[in-house]
């Protein structure tokens, strides 16, 4: 079967500003005639919504590592099969604040589960469903931290409260993570200005749209 759509994934810590440009980079491309369905995990359809707001509670402390883990694939599952497939054979361009290497990261490394347990329960959710592109903002935990700081009406999850160590065990593991998926995963620095961001993340995946078109 000839694959159609094209699957954009988006990656980060904490205040690394990812929603901000990939919402800004949806609007340019939707401008320029591209069919874009934006979304996020966990959540982006009712189910996985539920999902999101039972795992980032924050008086679930006591939810187990790996019962975490189950729920984020859970949550993608049903995210991928009601929205991001459908719109992937329709042709669209999907662009998905976060998806499996969130779980690689702060699930199989920072909170030490294993990449290759977490990557094993992902493959039973998704299948062979991997974006084609995944743009990981790159910023030092303590500046995405401090950004998100300073925005006071942010609500702080389960997630963003963990440690300084704890986040900076999810950027090490996001950054093995390019070294496993070299040509998947594209690096940009997070730490400039959004419109500097933008243009460089708008560059790679104009490139990478004209060579499907
Ligand atoms: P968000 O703040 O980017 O919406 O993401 C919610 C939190 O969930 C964020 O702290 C990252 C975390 N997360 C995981 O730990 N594993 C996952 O698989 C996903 C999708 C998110």
């Amino acid at each position: 079967m000839q694959k159609k759509g094209y699957f954009i994934s988006s990656e980060g810590p904490e205040g690394a500003g990812k929603t901000t440009v990939m919402q800004l980079l949806g609007k340019k491309l939707n401008e320029e005639g591209y069919d874009v369905v934006m979304t996020r995990e966990p959540g982006g359809i009712m189910i996985s919504e539920k999902i999101r707001n039972i795992i980032l509670d924050n008086e679930h402390t006591m939810m187990d590592s790996r019962t975490e883990a189950l729920l984020y694939a859970a949550a993608r599952r049903q995210h991928l099969v009601e929205k991001v497939q459908p719109a992937l054979e329709a042709g669209k361009i999907v662009i998905c604040d976060r998806f499996i290497d969130s779980s690689l990261a702060y699930q199989g490394f920072a909170r030490g589960i294993g990449v290759e347990e977490i990557l094993t329960i992902n493959k039973f959710a998704i299948g062979k469903t991997m974006p084609d592109k995944t743009i990981l903002f790159d910023i030092e935990p303590s500046v995405g931290l401090e950004r998100i700081n300073a925005h006071n009406d942010r609500e702080k999850n389960r997630l963003d409260v963990e440690s300084l160590s704890f986040h900076e065990k999810v950027r090490e593991g996001y950054l093995s993570l390019v070294d496993q998926y070299p040509n998947r995963i594209q690096v940009i620095d997070a730490s400039r200005s959004v419109e500097a961001v933008l243009e460089e993340v708008y560059l790679v995946i104009k490139k990478e749209l004209e060579v499907i078109r």
